[in-house]
């Protein structure tokens, strides 16, 4: 029934909800969990405009979720395209559904190099993701080589046309635009290329997901603080934020969100 409303209201106005995501890499002890209690508490002074999501250190969903309430959701990082079996080490999407993650990061560039998870295997994961009920945040996002040589937007569209899902139901896809060279290093695109490349992602979800494309949650990642958050929340297309650093101190994460919900 709500869903039902919130899609007629998204419908009449076009609107398509702010998701501000924290992604605090492997960064996160049990100590950690007093920042996004910090969070939880600190989203109660907030309208409930923007969705807001942290995910931690996959040994922490379990406890975050016990103490995230009903504005705090919590994610993963990483998942296995298999539901269960012999894979030492890996956790699939419904072991994460089960401890409580809604949402689950796929594709970053960090498990791109670091993993050698190729789009074939992303796509993979966001359907294990749509299989277990969860939200797959697919990232793509362009070298510093490849946007010197002008094809950001070639490989963007390369990269994301292979790692979404075949068939997605637009709630239950986000995708993440995160120029490698900006992730960590305080560099950060122009507006304008952040809009013409958010421009081109939105473009090909449409033609993918005909309407339901619209509705798709386009999300800026690198370099996210809160002294830029306004000013690229602003842009066209530009749906939503994932935070890499900023999202560690409870304080800098929810001045992000403020701009969001301002
Ligand atoms: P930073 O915000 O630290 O640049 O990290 C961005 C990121 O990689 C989020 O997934």
């Amino acid at each position: 029934m709500l869903g039902e409303r919130t899609n007629l209201f998204k419908m009449v106005t076009g609107m398509v909800r702010t998701l501000i995501a924290g992604n605090w890499k492997m960064n996160g002890l049990k100590s950690s969990l007093e920042e996004a209690k910090k969070t939880t508490q600190m989203l109660q002074d907030f309208p409930d405009k923007a969705d807001c999501l942290i995910c931690p250190p996959s040994t922490l969903v379990v406890p975050m979720k016990e103490m995230a309430g009903d504005r705090l959701h919590v994610g993963a990082q990483s998942c296995h395209p298999e539901a269960s079996g012999a894979f030492t080490g890996d956790l699939s999407a419904e072991i994460l559904a089960d401890a409580g993650a809604s949402y689950v990061i796929v594709g970053h560039s960090e498990r791109r190099s670091e993993h050698g998870e190729r789009s074939a295997y992303v796509q993979e994961q966001a359907h294990a993701c749509l299989r277990a009920g969860i939200t797959p945040i697919i990232c793509v996002g362009e070298s510093y080589a490849q946007r010197q040589r002008g094809e950001t937007k070639d490989t963007v569209v390369r990269i994301l046309r292979k790692s979404v899902p075949t068939l997605a139901e637009s709630e239950t896809l986000v995708v993440a635009y995160e120029p490698l060279w900006a992730i960590g290093t305080g560099l950060v695109p122009s507006n304008e290329e952040i809009a013409t490349v958010h421009g081109v992602i939105r473009e090909l979800l449409i033609e993918l997901y005909q309407d339901r494309g619209r509705e798709i949650r386009i999300l800026y990642g690198g370099s996210m603080k809160p002294g830029n958050a306004a000013e690229i929340l602003a842009i066209e297309n530009v749906n939503g934020g994932l935070i890499g650093g900023a999202s560690l101190k409870a304080d800098d994460f929810m001045a992000i969100y403020a701009t969001a919900v301002a």
